[in-house]
């Protein structure tokens, strides 16, 4: 079996589905379930024998070691993590706790665990770090998009934690052997992405004829991949990616968040026309830009098409349109997102009217 860390948040519960629906290895989720945690998201799995769910801190090296231990897997997929920049810049602190103190414990609680394996188990053994392309920094609107030997140069509290857990998860291979396996991708969307996120916001604000926010002038460019592309590059680096090695992971699909804006409008003036006729995009507002908002992010991901044959299945249209009518039909989900916690958030990133 695996273990899979933070698999009822966004891309580890895309992650989990998926992985059950093409293999029959169980999978074992431990996942603390913070406000972006949801078992709503693996409701698909309830009553399947070859899943087990654990609601815990992976902070909480006596838990994670008991797991290991009795469950004994054969790679452990590291998703949990504090996300959301705009959060890391409110309030840094669970972010250095989860992101470098957590990922420590399960990096010595792994070790630990490896230690004990025979021999044809340790050299089968995985450590799959998920990390992420912010952790290179921003690039110059000419420049060439990341390789893997970009330097790391993390410009918010939310990309230093994950670059410093990138670090030592290095370090624990190079030091100590464990066979780890390190990702950066970039700009994930689709189903079960919390609404505090660009394009689920998008949606769901649009729907609610709230203000569709971007910040400062909009033309911020990210890379943009489809979820499901980067759970099967996962699997796929799972499979065959070489121990100590990191791979990029991306769309090829450079956009500004003024272009991803126009086509979530136009398609929801297709598929969910306003009452009154009148279009989607007259809901855009420009609002305060994000402090030390890095301007653009590029992936190169030739190495691991290049040495693994991974390439992202969907197109940017094709994964925009399932994910629009993914949120469209999933009323109940979007509603039991809006919490008053989520409410308070909002109130603070965007101020009176917003909400
Ligand atoms: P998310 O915020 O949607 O989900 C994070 C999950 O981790 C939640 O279920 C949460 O409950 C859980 N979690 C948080 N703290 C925990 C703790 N201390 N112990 C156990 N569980 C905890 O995040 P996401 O967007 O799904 O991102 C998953 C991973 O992928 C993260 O490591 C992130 O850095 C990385 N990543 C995300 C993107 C993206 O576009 N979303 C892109 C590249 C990399
Ligand atoms: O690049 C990968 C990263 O992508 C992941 O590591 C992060 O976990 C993930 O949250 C995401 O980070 P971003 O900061 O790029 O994502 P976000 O959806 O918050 O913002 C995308 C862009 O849209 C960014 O330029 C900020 C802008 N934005 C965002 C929000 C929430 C707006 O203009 N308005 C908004 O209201």
């Amino acid at each position: 079996m695996i273990l899979v860390t933070g698999g009822a948040g966004f891309i580890g519960a895309n992650f989990v589905l998926d992985w059950l629906a093409t293999r029959d290895e169980p999978v074992l989720t431990l996942d603390k379930l913070t406000y972006a945690g949801n078992l709503q998201n693996l409701a698909a799995l309830a009553g399947d024998p070859r899943h087990v769910f654990v609601q815990g801190d992976i902070c909480d090296r006596a838990l994670v070691e008991g797991l290991l231990a009795r469950h004994r897997p054969r790679a452990l997929v590291h998703f949990a993590a504090e996300s959301h920049v705009d959060r890391s810049i409110h309030g840094p602190e669970a972010f250095i706790r989860t992101n470098v103190e957590g990922t420590f414990t399960l990096l010595e609680a792994a070790r630990a665990y490896w230690s004990t394996l025979s021999d044809v188990e340790s050299a089968a053994f995985r450590f799959h770090h998920v990390s992420t392309d912010e952790v290179y920094g921003s690039l110059a609107p000419d420049a060439a998009p990341f390789t893997e030997t970009h330097p790391c140069l993390p410009n918010s509290p939310y990309s230093a934690s994950k670059a410093a857990s990138d670090h030592l998860a290095r370090a624990w291979f190079h030091t100590y052997g464990l066979p780890v396996l390190t990702s950066h991708c970039s700009n994930n969307y689709g189903p079960f992405h919390f609404p505090e996120k660009l394009i689920p916001l998008l949606i769901v604000n649009a729907c609610a004829q709230k203000p569709l926010p971007l910040y400062g002038d909009g033309l911020q460019v990210r890379d943009w991949l489809y979820v499901g592309d980067h759970c099967a590059a996962i699997r796929r680096i799972l499979d065959a990616g070489r121990p100590g090695e990191t791979y990029n992971i991306g769309g090829w699909n450079e956009m500004t968040n003024l272009a991803i804006v126009e086509q979530v409008c136009a398609l929801l003036d297709a598929l969910a026309p306003r009452a009154d006729g009148i279009a989607y995009a007259t809901q855009i507002v420009h609002v305060t830009d994000r402090p030390g908002h890095d301007r653009r992010y590029a992936i190169d991901a030739r190495k691991i098409e290049r040495e693994l044959g991974w390439r992202p299945a969907e197109t940017f249209a094709s994964g925009l349109e399932k994910t629009v009518r993914w949120y469209l039909t999933h009323a109940d989900w979007v509603k039991n997102t809006q919490s008053g916690s989520y409410r308070d958030w909002v109130l603070k990133q965007y101020g009176e009217g917003a909400t």
